[in-house]
């Protein structure tokens, strides 16, 4: 096995960014310093974000979504986020899913974000995490409240970091 550290790309499906350590060389893309057009807006095609972002989606071994739940699927952020990256860039590649909820948690958001990722040739892990009644789910210091969904999240993060570990060392 490969001792180059894995790289994990975390990608938010909303603007609001707070990250979380999670034990690899960690990559967050922030929407807010460099906003991802709509897919098939005047230029978008030649835009120099869209360049980079999947550039640093190629550079990286695995991948951690985090979408909050809107009408009951992922954002239309996290959609367009994902539309931008193809086989060529992510396929291959581990996958983990989160999702955050106004309400109490269920698992649209990730099922769907399960068959986007299906659609680009990504290998999502078995573990999920959606993280419901979100806005009392955090104390003031950012760290989940709930301290068995804190562990899901840490074990969420550690399938990726081993499957991103075995799916790049074990390519043909
Ligand atoms: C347009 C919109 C639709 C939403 N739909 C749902 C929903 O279907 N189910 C739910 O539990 N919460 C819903 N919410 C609440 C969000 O999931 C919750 O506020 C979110 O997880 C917090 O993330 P954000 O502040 O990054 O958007 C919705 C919020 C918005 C703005």
């Amino acid at each position: 096995m490969s001792a180059t550290p894995v790289k994990i790309l975390g990608l938010s499906g909303s603007y609001g960014l707070t990250s979380k350590k999670l034990g690899a060389e960690i990559h967050i893309w922030d929407l807010v310093e460099k906003p991802l057009p709509l897919v098939g807006a005047e230029g978008s095609w030649q835009d120099a974000n869209v360049k980079e972002f999947q550039a640093l989606a190629t550079e990286c071994d695995g991948y951690i979504l985090t979408s909050p739940e809107y009408h009951g699927t992922m954002s239309g952020v996290m959609k367009n986020t994902l539309d931008w990256v193809y086989k060529d860039h992510v396929g291959g590649k581990a996958f983990g899913l989160m999702s955050t909820l106004g309400g109490i948690s269920n698992s649209n958001t990730l099922n769907h974000m399960r068959i986007a990722v299906r659609w680009i040739h990504g290998w999502c892990v078995p573990e999920q995490v959606a993280v419901g009644k979100v806005k009392e789910a955090f104390d003031d210091d950012n760290n989940l409240t709930d301290t068995d969904v804190a562990e899901r999240v840490v074990g969420l993060a550690q399938s990726v970091v081993k499957a991103a570990i075995m799916l790049r060392d074990n390519k043909e």
